[in-house]
């Protein structure tokens, strides 16, 4: 198992301070991995568990995974934020009353920036063969905010990411080494629209013929 060393933990968890966040979930899994997964941020089962992808999200992405024969031990599996990105919002309860209780939300670019130390550790770390960004916020850490799913999804990239500068300053620049990357939707695109299915599907289907090329 890849270990994320303490003092980046200790790190991440202070440059986040003052953010609506809650808890804190490392990456999962172990170094050169077939797969480097990249989501978004823990939702709120993941951030209880201290375990990324074990919510509904999660199930889903077990599917696209199972469906190129793999599982989640071989993957590594982290995001953009490690910490839930939280907001309150007024809920009716059936007896019409008002409870107030958490939401998730997309997390921030100062959220991002709070914990780009952490993904820029295991960039260097993990050495997937290919790495599968889930969504935009991933997707947009590595290569900018030109960078959208909608257009980039299932392509094969050969390409820098964006690490940051330095600590002191959220400036990024682009690493020396190339990474291949093969962006995709989020795992809980399909909650909100059924027929992201199709696209995610037929995504999975071309990271699963990039990977078969090497088992010839
Ligand atoms: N979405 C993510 O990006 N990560 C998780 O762990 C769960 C949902």
């Amino acid at each position: 198992m890849f270990e994320l060393p303490e003092d980046l933990v200790v790190l991440g968890m202070k440059r986040i301070e003052g953010h609506p966040v809650e808890g804190f979930v490392k990456g999962k899994g172990k170094k050169n991995p077939i797969i480097m997964l990249i989501g978004e941020a823990p939702g709120e089962k993941e951030s209880v568990q201290g375990v990324p992808f074990i919510g509904r999200a999660g199930d889903e992405l077990a599917k696209s995974l199972a469906s190129i024969g793999l599982s989640r031990d071989d993957v590594y599996m982290t995001s953009a934020v490690r910490s839930r990105p939280y907001v309150w919002k007024e809920k009716k309860t059936r007896n019409g009353e008002t409870t107030k209780r958490k939401y998730n939300r997309a997390p921030t670019t100062h959220e991002i920036n709070a914990h780009a130390p952490l993904l820029d550790y295991e960039l260097k770390n993990i050495s997937p063969m290919v790495i599968v960004t889930l969504g935009n916020v991933g997707l947009q850490r590595l290569l900018g905010k030109d960078a959208k799913v909608s257009n980039l999804h299932g392509q094969v990239l050969n390409t820098r990411v964006r690490h940051l500068a330095s600590l002191k300053e959220n400036e990024y620049i682009w690493s020396d080494e190339k990474y291949i990357i093969i962006p995709t939707f989020h795992p809980a695109a399909v909650f909100y629209r059924p027929s992201n299915r199709d696209f995610l599907n037929e995504d999975w289907s071309k990271i699963g013929n990039y990977l078969n090329v090497f088992k010839l």
